[in-house]
């Protein structure tokens, strides 16, 4: 390094010299803090984040003090305990700990941090009841406690949250019953309940939220219908309701009697539904409808009301058992993009998609495919592309022709064979649209080539 700067013109090494100076300057007067935790973690000093995820700690590392307002990952190590002023030195903003061991959390471990923590991550550990640690944090805004085996939410802690606390994602199969104090949680707009078996709640669990409620997400409870007070909460806008195995379409349908004028987004998955519940008739705000893996065997006429929104593009459904495309989502005349994949679809008729004028793609692979009759998109004049791959179709749909502005087919791993015979008739497409997938019969020829190279000499 030196003989190389000797080597440089006297100028040159001048401006040379100067850059590092003010480099090191630069360094120096904007040096980011110094990283709160020792190796094995990690730090993004400008960012003042820590990571430490994953480092198999059996307890938390020496801390040093540092400046500012720091991010912790602390998650998925063997952490037990939190001692008592751990953190006295650093303000934390944001601390992860879920998936650890702890059962000890000591009375003062946050001091210091009372005014800065607002959102702490406790999910899967060992707690058994709320730590009073927890109560001390005046601006805390949100907390995740499920996979806590909590029977209750202790009182004087949750009341001490009462006006900060905004967002809380809580439950266990050892809690046995509702958690009454939730009640003192006057300011929440999103609640997660996991894993909870009682099969009802209280009739009143939801009133205390009836203004405030925008989010609400169930995990794996056992729960078999929902408390009336649910249709109080008039402003809840998104829900997820995911591996709740014992609560059927019917049932969600009888208990939510008023509907949800401001839903935007609902996600079913994995409950073991066979039909989707009809609860969208005053949801005329609604964008996303996500179903997976839900053995969905038909949908009902009076599930989608028509014009439901204007708002609904998109409808992605995956898993389903659907063995044909439900006559009820021609009522979607919004729909740009219809997705039923991994799905039973075995023939798509003519009457299939002829309402859904505005469909420009249209997803079907890992369907067992096999038949698609030729008026099926004669009405889909912005339909460019289409997906039926991993299908049982052997040979390219004469219907796709009929599909005016079709762009991109793709047929990957469908056994097409290519033949004049099969599909000679290729050859009086005006435009042809890009075809991905092979020939079954030609080793794997490209079908795009074969129709390139090979169906211009077909008779
Ligand atoms: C933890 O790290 C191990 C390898 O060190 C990795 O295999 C594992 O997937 C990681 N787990 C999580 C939850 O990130
Ligand atoms: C908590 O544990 C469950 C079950 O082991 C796991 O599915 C879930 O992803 C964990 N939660 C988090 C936030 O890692
Ligand atoms: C509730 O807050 C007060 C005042 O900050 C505090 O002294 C008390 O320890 C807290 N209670 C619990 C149970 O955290
Ligand atoms: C919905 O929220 C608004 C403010 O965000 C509130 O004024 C209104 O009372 C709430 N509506 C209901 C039915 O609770
Ligand atoms: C579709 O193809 C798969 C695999 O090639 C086969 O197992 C299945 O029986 C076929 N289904 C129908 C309905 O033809
Ligand atoms: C397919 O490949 C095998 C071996 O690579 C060759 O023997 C056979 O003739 C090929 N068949 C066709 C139809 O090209």
């Amino acid at each position: 390094m030196a003989e190389y700067v000797h080597q440089l013109p006297k100028s040159r090494f001048l401006l040379f010299t100067t850059v590092c100076i003010q480099t090191v300057l630069t360094l120096t007067t904007h040096a980011p803090p110094d990283c709160p935790l020792p190796l094995p973690c990690a730090c993004n000093g400008n960012q003042q984040i820590v990571y430490c995820s994953n480092k198999s700690l059996s307890e938390l590392p020496p801390i040093q003090k540092s400046e500012g307002k720091w991010t912790f990952y602390l998650d998925d190590n063997r952490i037990e305990v939190i001692p008592d002023n751990y953190f006295s030195g650093v303000k934390v903003n944001f601390l992860s700990l879920e998936n650890n061991d702890i059962h000890t959390i000591g009375e003062n471990a946050f001091q210091g941090s009372e005014d800065s923590l607002n959102y702490l991550h406790l999910e899967n550990n060992s707690m058994t009841e709320l730590p009073n640690a927890i109560g001390k944090l005046r601006q805390l805004t949100a907390v995740s406690i499920q996979g806590n085996p909590m029977v209750d939410l202790t009182e004087t802690v949750i009341r001490n949250l009462t006006s900060c606390l905004q967002l809380i994602s809580f439950g266990s199969k050892s809690m046995t019953k509702w958690p009454k104090n939730i009640n003192f949680l006057i300011n929440i707009f999103s609640i997660d309940l996991y894993d909870v078996q009682y099969p009802e709640l209280p009739e009143d669990a939801f009133s205390t939220f009836k203004d405030n409620l925008v989010f609400l997400n169930l995990y794996n409870t056992g729960l078999t219908k929902l408390p009336p007070s649910i249709n109080d909460c008039q402003n809840i806008s998104s829900m997820i309701f995911q591996e709740n195995k014992k609560l059927s379409a019917n049932s969600i349908t009888k208990s939510i009697t008023r509907g949800f004028p401001f839903l935007t987004s609902i996600t079913f998955q994995d409950n073991g539904l066979t039909t989707l519940p009809s609860i969208f008739s005053k949801s005329t705000r609604i964008g996303r409808i996500v179903v997976r893996d839900e053995p969905i065997l038909y949908l009902r006429d009076d599930t989608f009301p028509q014009h439901l929104s204007k708002y609904l593009h998109y409808l992605p459904f995956s898993g389903t058992r659907l063995t044909s495309i439900p006559s009820v989502l021609s009522n979607l005349d919004s729909l740009t993009g219809l997705s039923i994949t991994n799905s039973q679809i075995q023939e798509i008729q003519d009457g299939d998609c002829s309402s859904l004028f505005n469909l420009g793609v249209l997803y079907l692979s890992y369907n067992p495919l096999s038949l698609i009759s030729e008026n099926a998109f004669l009405n889909n004049k912005q339909l460019g592309s289409i997906a039926l791959d991993h299908s049982n179709l052997t040979t390219v749909p004469k219907a796709l022709k009929k599909a005016l502005s079709l762009q991109t087919v793709d047929m990957t791993s469908c056994q097409v064979e290519c033949s004049c015979e099969n599909i000679g008739w290729i050859k009086s497409w005006k435009s042809i649209p890009t075809f991905y997938g092979s020939c079954y019969n030609l080793n794997g020829t490209s079908l795009m080539i074969y129709i390139t190279d090979q169906i211009p000499k077909c008779p």
